[in-house]
């Protein structure tokens, strides 16, 4: 039986959260495998909202949900957002959510420095502010504390040492006030049995699942063009968000990754800096912006917004080994009269089939475009391939053709139920 892997194919917000809600009863167990709060999916099941950051979108609907080694973990957000999912009626015990006990902790002193280094920089990345990147910069650098630490009271206490004596010359040289060793350790402590409960080698239990024929959910966060290898570097995230990390991230073999589902939106957006060569500023853009309701889950930022991109999914698509796609918001695009996909890109002279690695050369790339008719009809809450117009099938197909994968799903609204089963990614 086939696992899934769900990952955003372009710069995040795609959808993952609703598709990954709406797949998870079709699963065993979902699992969280990189990145950390910096995520915000939205799933809407009639008239309540849950936004969520840090947990897998399997707990709303009760499936057995992992939060992988590859994330990083800030356990006061953690505790906040299973309380903020309780007064929302979804009760999480430690039967139902399982933290990696190798998992690192993203502390107060990293989203500190995150927003410092925002607030100084000239050319910002325009972060989430929540110490994502100084997180796993730690991890990298083998100075982190990890879920497991805060079981040993004197691990932890040489841990706090060794974090702090990077970290405070950094502080000062960005005039923050040093931090108080004991007072980390007594807020950690006093963490420890909140977070303890849930934390369990997630490897072997994955492993157990695997061994019994049961099926397993990967949920990713971000998007491919925010990989910190494959993405838009230097603006980019700080965790590999291609399907290839769902192995590394959780600790199941690369076997275990299954049918890779690009969850694609039908335009682009991205929020923060770096290029996007299809951005629009005019009514085109304000439409996609308004209609598309695209704010921000975690900051609020406005999304910028654009044309969709088939040169970028069709990289995306390589990158990831897609296997097949969901569609989103293809509702947004309902009402625009013409419509633009961009199927490579010039520079100086030269074209491009793919996104070029260089930054003069991606600032400099000009966005070659196909146009086809729009549709005046409303696809909000279609249910079935045949509720919609022809014109918008005719984009659908030409999609499919220019990025090289077929369309799985189809989602025409925030609905859970406004979802279009074309082919069943756990069967296929
Ligand atoms: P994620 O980060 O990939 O999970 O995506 P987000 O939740 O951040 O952003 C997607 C937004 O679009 C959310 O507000 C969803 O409720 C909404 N959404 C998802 N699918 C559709 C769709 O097909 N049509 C419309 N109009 N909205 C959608
Ligand atoms: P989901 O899972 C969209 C962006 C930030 C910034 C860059 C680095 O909801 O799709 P970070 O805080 O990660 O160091 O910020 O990455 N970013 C996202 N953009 N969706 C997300 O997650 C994002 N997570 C981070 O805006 O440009
Ligand atoms: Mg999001």
């Amino acid at each position: 039986m086939a696992n899934v892997t769900v990952i955003g194919a372009q710069w995040g917000d795609e959808g993952k959260g609703k598709l990954v809600d709406w797949l998870s009863n079709r699963a065993d167990v979902v699992v969280r495998f990189q990145g950390g709060h910096n995520a915000g999916h939205t799933l809407v099941v009639g008239d309540q909202v849950y936004k969520l950051s840090l947990l897998p979108s399997g707990v709303v609907q009760g499936k057995l949900s992992v939060i992988g080694n590859g994330v990083v973990v800030d356990p006061w957000h953690l505790v906040e957002e299973i309380a903020k999912l309780g007064s929302q009626g979804v009760t999480i015990t430690p039967d139902l959510l399982v933290l990696a006990d190798n998992a690192c902790l993203i502390l107060p002193l990293h989203r500190d420095l995150d927003q410092a280094r925002e607030a100084a920089a000239t050319n910002k990345i325009g972060t989430t502010g929540r110490g994502i990147g100084p997180a796993y910069e730690d991890k990298v650098g083998r100075r982190a504390i990890r879920v497991a630490d805060l079981a040993d009271r004197e691990a932890l206490e040489a841990k706090i040492d060794r974090l702090l004596a990077h970290h405070t010359p950094l502080r000062r040289g960005l005039g923050l006030a040093d931090v108080d060793a004991a007072g980390l350790l007594a807020e950690l402590e006093a963490m420890a049995p909140r977070i303890l409960p849930f934390a369990r080698p997630a490897w072997l239990l994955l492993d157990e699942i695997v061994k019994s024929g049961k099926r397993v959910l990967f949920e990713g966060a971000q998007g491919a063009l925010l990989d910190v290898d494959h993405g838009t570097y230097p603006y980019v995230t700080s965790s590999n968000t291609v399907a290839g990390q769902a192995a590394a991230g959780s600790g199941l073999g690369p076997k275990g990754v299954g049918y890779v589902l690009g969850i694609v939106k039908a335009y682009t957006t991205r929020v923060g800096g770096g290029p996007f060569p299809t951005e629009l500023f005019d009514a085109v853009g304000e439409h996609l912006g308004t209609v598309g309701k695209e704010f921000g889950t975690v900051t609020g930022r406005s999304r910028r917004c654009g044309w969709f991109d088939a040169a970028l999914v069709r990289q995306s698509v390589a990158l990831n080994g897609i296997s097949g796609i969901a569609l989103t918001k293809l509702d947004v695009l309902d009402g625009l009269p013409r419509l633009k996909i961009c199927v490579g890109y010039r520079a100086d002279g030269q074209d491009f089939s793919y996104l070029p690695a260089g930054l003069k050369a991606q600032a400099a790339l000009t966005p070659v475009y196909e146009e086809m008719d729009g549709w005046s009809e409303t696809t909000q809450g279609a249910r079935s391939f045949r509720d919609l117009p022809a014109n918008a099938v005719k984009y659908v197909r030409r999609i499919e053709e220019l990025i090289g994968a077929p369309v799985a799903l189809l989602s025409t609204s925030p609905q859970r139920d406004d979802t279009i089963l074309v082919r069943d990614p756990f069967q296929d």
